[in-house]
């Protein structure tokens, strides 16, 4: 027998209506949302750091302010969605606790290296990309603040992937070494986008129960899928070639066939094993302690105000 408010919320998911913070919701979609745009938001936390690197090093002051700019972009995305993971009940306190133990997860992709100018236009082109297209589907998402936070977070990423894709664009028109080094990049990071929309749907433990609270619309591999089909005409115009040889389109099923993606690397990542785990938490772990005095001064600030109000 299901209570009143059971009913109401399953009316609301399958009448394609919005929870909001206040609406009664069962503990485990609570538990699942928090576990997800946590996870999200430490992912853009993590994600200025790849492209940070190369802010000091970038080839023209245009190309220096651009990236400034998106890299900040993908700050205001993780405050955004760690305030759409705060309306769930659980506080930004916890949830950076959480990140600098290395008890959280934050998305695969940002623990490769950047070691060249042309990697800022793959993680654009190809990383920004493969984030839209998860991501887009996300504004439908039933929780209402995560849904709206993705509206306004996917229009600046479909500015990222272009900008990524210019960069790509500039360097194959380049010389023969901006090309190769354009190509190398591709090479890179290909395979980790692929990965990162994570593990195939018989090894999803959450995928099912996430489609049928109408947070997740597609399955992994259906978003996979769709991405690889956007960027083989990009690619073609790019004049790169996506290093996949078995990379097929199948007439029958009007699909694309993939070659077989590395999932042992995939886990190895996620267990914090990949090329830049350490550093990408030991990174995160000096920020936090070295914005210890700001944050005092903050609260500081905010308690002399509140006298003065009161006064
Ligand atoms: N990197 C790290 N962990 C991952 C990844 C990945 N690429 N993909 C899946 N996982 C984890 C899941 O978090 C889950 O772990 P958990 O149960 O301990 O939380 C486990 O692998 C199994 O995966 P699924 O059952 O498929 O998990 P889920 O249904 O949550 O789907 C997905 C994973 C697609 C990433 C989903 O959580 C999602 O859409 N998240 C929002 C988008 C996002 O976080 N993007 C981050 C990168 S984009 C950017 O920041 C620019």
């Amino acid at each position: 027998e299901l209570s009143d408010d059971e009913r109401l919320f399953d009316e609301l998911i399958a009448n394609e209506q919005r929870i909001e913070p206040r609406d009664w919701m069962p503990d485990a979609y609570r538990k699942t949302l928090i576990r997800q745009i946590s996870q999200h938001a430490h992912s853009e936390i993590i994600g200025m750091q790849p492209e940070g690197n190369w802010i000091t090093r970038a080839p023209s002051l245009k190309r220096k302010a651009i990236l400034m700019a998106k890299v900040q972009d993908e700050a205001g995305h993780g405050l955004y969605l760690y305030s759409a993971a705060q309306t769930l009940g659980i506080t930004r306190d916890e949830m950076m606790d959480q990140l600098i133990s290395g008890k959280a997860k934050y998305s695969s992709i940002f623990n490769y290296p950047t070691p060249t100018w042309a990697d800022m236009g793959a993680i654009g082109w190809l990383v920004d990309g493969a984030a839209i297209c998860n991501q887009v589907p996300l504004c439908r998402a039933s929780y209402g603040p995560y849904g709206r936070a993705m509206v306004r977070v996917c229009k600046e990423e479909s500015f990222h992937q272009r900008q990524g894709f210019e960069i790509l664009l500039s360097l194959m028109q380049g010389t023969d070494e901006q090309k190769q080094m354009a190509q190398d990049a591709v090479n890179r990071w290909y395979w980790p986008s692929l990965a990162m929309f994570g593990p195939p749907d018989d090894q999803s433990p959450n995928s099912a129960q996430s489609m049928k609270w109408k947070i997740k619309r597609f399955t992994n591999d259906e978003l996979r899928q769709r991405f690889v089909g956007m960027l083989v005409p990009q690619a073609e115009i790019l004049g790169v070639t996506l290093p996949d040889p078995d990379l097929r389109f199948d007439d029958e099923t009007g699909q694309y066939v993939i070659g077989e993606i590395d999932w042992d690397e995939f886990f190895e990542v996620l267990r914090g094993n990949g090329p830049c785990n350490a550093e990408r938490l030991e990174r995160r772990r000096t920020a936090h302690e070295e914005g210890a005095w700001v944050r005092e001064a903050a609260a500081e600030y905010a308690r002399k105000q509140a006298l003065k109000t009161k006064a």
